[in-house]
């Protein structure tokens, strides 16, 4: 009987001794992944010289209302813009950047339903449609923005086939979208994936509902990246 029970209270201090050592090994772990993490991604921009270029690919919607009413279009200064059109005019006129238009060969509708439909085909074919427009003297720029809306919890597909086609290694990447509450999805992780050479910031991103209203809080994210002065 005795020894029956000083077994179980060797069995039970074991159990005690290889709990806490899991705990503390996978705690210390925690505490190194988030120290490199902190570490890889820096949270401002550090110019080379180069110069600015704010891409972006942004469908205006022709039906329903602007964006303050949640619709895919917004109309300032009486010209009618997407939203991520806006928010990169916004930028390229903070920054003095170069503004390029990310423009698809074949032209999406512009009514919402068929926008819609459209867009979810290329998204389940992880398609990737060939652009008509491309950059010129991509070696002239040391940091690239890239703006785009989120469209079904994803960069648009000729987000893809524009990162195919640059490589942007030694480039300072910083993406910006617009959304309807599901903010970046996966997005930034993806570009950090198709563009490893790159220094690809966290990010802006702006609800689709603020985006007429969001030119302060662009210059107060521009000057925390150091883009602004
Ligand atoms: C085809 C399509 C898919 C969308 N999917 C999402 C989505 O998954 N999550 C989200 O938050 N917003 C989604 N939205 C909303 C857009 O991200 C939002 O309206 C954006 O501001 C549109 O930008 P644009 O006017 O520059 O094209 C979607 C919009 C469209 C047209």
């Amino acid at each position: 009987m005795k020894k029956k029970y000083i077994i179980s209270g060797i069995s039970g201090i074991t159990i005690c001794v290889i709990i806490l050592c899991a705990f503390t090994i996978n705690k210390n772990m925690d505490i190194t992944e988030t120290v490199t993490l902190e570490e890889q991604i820096p949270t401002a921009v550090s110019r080379t010289g180069g110069k600015v270029l704010v891409t972006y690919f942004s469908v205006p919607e022709t039906d329903g209302v602007d964006a303050s009413s949640g619709a895919s279009r917004l109309v300032s200064d009486g010209k009618l813009q997407g939203n991520t059109e806006y928010v990169a005019t916004v930028i390229s006129e903070a920054t003095g950047g170069d503004l390029f238009e990310i423009k698809t060969v074949h032209k999406y509708p512009g009514t919402h339903k068929e926008l819609i439909d459209a867009a979810k085909k290329e998204s389940d074919e992880n398609a990737r449609p060939a652009l008509a427009t491309h950059i010129k003297n991509l070696k002239e720029y040391d940091v690239v923005f890239v703006g785009f809306p989120n469209w079904w919890y994803d960069m648009p597909q000729p987000l893809y086939t524009f990162f195919d086609e640059y490589d942007l290694s030694g480039k300072t990447v910083v993406p910006f979208c617009t959304h309807g509450g599901s903010r970046f999805s996966d997005a930034v992780k993806t570009i950090r994936e198709m563009e490893k050479g790159a220094i690809v910031l966290d990010g802006y991103a702006i609800s689709r509902d603020r985006v007429g209203s969001s030119k302060d809080g662009i210059l107060n994210w521009l000057k925390k990246i150091g883009m602004q002065d």
